[in-house]
Order: structure tokens, then C-alpha cells, then sequence
């Protein structure tokens, strides 16, 4: 069994990034600006935030974090997504998802300049990456994508099942992994909540992308030998043995499916620090859009 090692290979990828601003800083160039807006005081969004901005410093990166109370109304952050839109200093941002109930998140979404869209969300972004043109990936899925590459797990003509449908995740991995691309030419099942005989469809897949949120929800009596698994789930379960009161798990029943997986994604330093290379990855591209 090989460990996906996503912490390793996002450490690879931010050096490779770091190299490229050292590069730009040395001749007089401007580096890379990520915006992160974060909306309330969820703790995980807040934590996932916090890293985003981390790892900007540790590339090189500007950073700015935009943090904006609870009660916002829908039309206040849109006045901050349009500030972000034409600040010229400013080459990607993000909105952190989810947003509060009362903000409508496909309104946000499209209000975000497609050019500055680094999480790869806006519909001219989606729409780009399901034909196959240049775009700013999603950057889970592109991490995941990465992942593959690097280690050379072969994907084409396998069968892959995608479990989960979300917008972030399950769809674009079914588009990406069927599309004529490294990592791709897969045979891609998606399930989803109404999918029927699910473990059917474990039991047949040479590659499983768990998506659905789950904690644990795989179990090794549902897959094959020699399976991949990409592990994207993270849930805090709350355990008052643990230092702070909870420890994080994926979709998959890591104990038991390793012992099956030929390739498997631990939880955490799996799927969690690819997407936010990823993410570097794509501002660095939009900077480099920027300027030419
Ligand atoms: N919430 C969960 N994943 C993501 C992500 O990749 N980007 C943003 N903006 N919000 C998220």
C-alpha cells in the first residue's frame, strides 16, 4: 500500500511556487496577492482560512484576509466583492464557502471577477473547465488531479466512482477524470444520495473518490483489492479525550480500506494541503495572466 502523501507533495508544490516569486521579486516584479473573504466565526472555515493565509507567507505571497461579521446583508458583501474586483493590487481572492443562510451564494459567486475567480467557482470558470479550456481548476479537485500525477496512479480506461455530486468536489472530478487530460480518460460513475446498490458500485471501482461527507462511511467489506481511494472528507468529531475536544476524520474507514488500497489518502495530509497548493498555484497563474 502506498500513502498518497499530500503533505509532501503540497510541500514540493510551495517550493516550486517560492522559486518562481523569488524569481519575480529579483527582477522588480510585483509578487502574487491572494484576498481571502471569510464571513462569521465557523471554526473549521476559520481554521481552513487561517491556512490559506499561512501558506502565503511561506510562498512569498501577499495577503490580505477580509473578515466580515455574520450578520453582513447580501448586498454589503457584494459591495466588498466589487472593491476586490477592481483593486489592481489584488490578482485572486476567494470567498469562503459556506455563507450564512441569508446570502444567496450563487449571487456572490457571480458577482466575483471569472479573472480573479482563483477557486475556479464562477459559471464562465465552470463552464471553461467542462470544455476542456484554459481556467482556474477548482482547487480540491486539482489537488486531487496533482495527486494522481505525481505518483503516477494510472487512470486511464479505469473505472472510477466519484461518491458525491457537490459543486466543489463531486462534479468537477467526474468532468475532470473523464476528460482526454493527464489523470484522465477514466470511465467515471457518480453516486450521489438516490444512487441505488452503492456497494455494488464500490465493489467494481479501481479508483474510489469519496466526496459525500460521511464520516468513516467506507468500510473495507465495500471495495476491492488493489483499489485507490481519495479521501476528501474532513469532519471534527467531537472527543473530550483529545486536546481540543474533537479529532478529524475522513469518508473513509482509513483502518479498514488500507489494508485493501493499493494507493490511499491519509485524513489529515491527504486531499487537505493539496488543495491549498492548488490554490497558490492558481494565483500565481492569475498574476502571471495579470501581467501579460
Ligand atoms: N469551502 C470548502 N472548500 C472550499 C474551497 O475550496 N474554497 C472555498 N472558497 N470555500 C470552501
Amino acid at each position: 500500500m502506498v500513502l498518497l502523501d499530500g503533505k509532501k507533495t503540497s510541500n514540493a508544490i510551495k517550493d516550486e511556487i517560492a522559486s518562481q516569486v523569488s524569481s519575480l521579486v529579483a527582477s522588480g516584479e510585483k509578487k502574487p496577492h491572494l484576498a481571502a473573504v471569510i464571513v462569521g466565526n465557523d471554526g473549521a472555515s476559520l481554521t481552513y482560512v487561517a491556512s490559506k493565509v499561512k501558506a502565503c507567507e511561506r510562498v512569498g505571497f501577499e495577503s490580505t484576509l477580509v473578515k466580515l461579521p455574520e450578520t453582513i446583508s447580501e448586498k454589503e458583501l457584494l459591495h466588498t466583492i466589487l472593491q476586490l474586483n477592481t483593486n489592481p493590487k489584488i490578482d485572486g481572492y476567494i470567498v469562503q464557502l459556506p455563507l450564512p443562510k441569508h446570502i444567496d451564494e450563487q449571487n456572490i459567486l457571480l458577482a466575483i471577477d471569472p479573472k480573479k475567480d482563483v477557486d475556479g467557482f464562477h459559471p464562465v470558470n465552470v463552464g471553461r473547465m467542462a470544455l476542456d479550456l484554459p481556467t482556474f481548476l477548482p482547487a480540491t479537485p486539482y489537488g486531487i488531479m496533482e495527486l494522481l500525477e505525481r505518483y503516477d496512479v494510472e487512470t486511464s480506461g479505469k473505472n472510477v466512482l466519484v461518491i458525491g455530486r457537490s459543486h466543489i468536489v463531486g462534479r468537477p472530478m467526474s468532468i475532470l477524470m473523464s476528460q482526454k487530460r493527464k489523470s484522465g480518460n477514466a470511465t467515471v460513475t457518480i453516486a450521489h444520495s438516490h444512487t441505488k446498490q452503492l456497494s455494488t458500485l464500490t465493489k467494481t471501482a479501481d479508483i474510489i473518490v469519496a466526496a459525500l461527507g460521511i464520516p468513516e462511511f467506507l468500510t473495507g467489506d465495500m471495495v476491492k483489492n488493489d483499489v485507490t481511494i481519495i479521501d476528501v472528507g474532513i469532519t471534527r468529531v467531537a472527543d473530550n479525550t483529545k486536546p481540543k475536544g474533537y479529532y478529524i476524520t475522513g469518508d473513509v474507514h482509513f483502518d479498514s480500506v488500507s489494508k485493501k488500497a493499493s494507493y490511499i489518502t491519509p485524513v489529515p495530509g491527504g486531499v487537505g494541503p493539496m488543495t491549498i497548493a492548488m490554490l497558490l498555484k492558481n494565483t500565481l497563474l492569475a498574476r502571471n495572466r495579470h501581467a501579460n
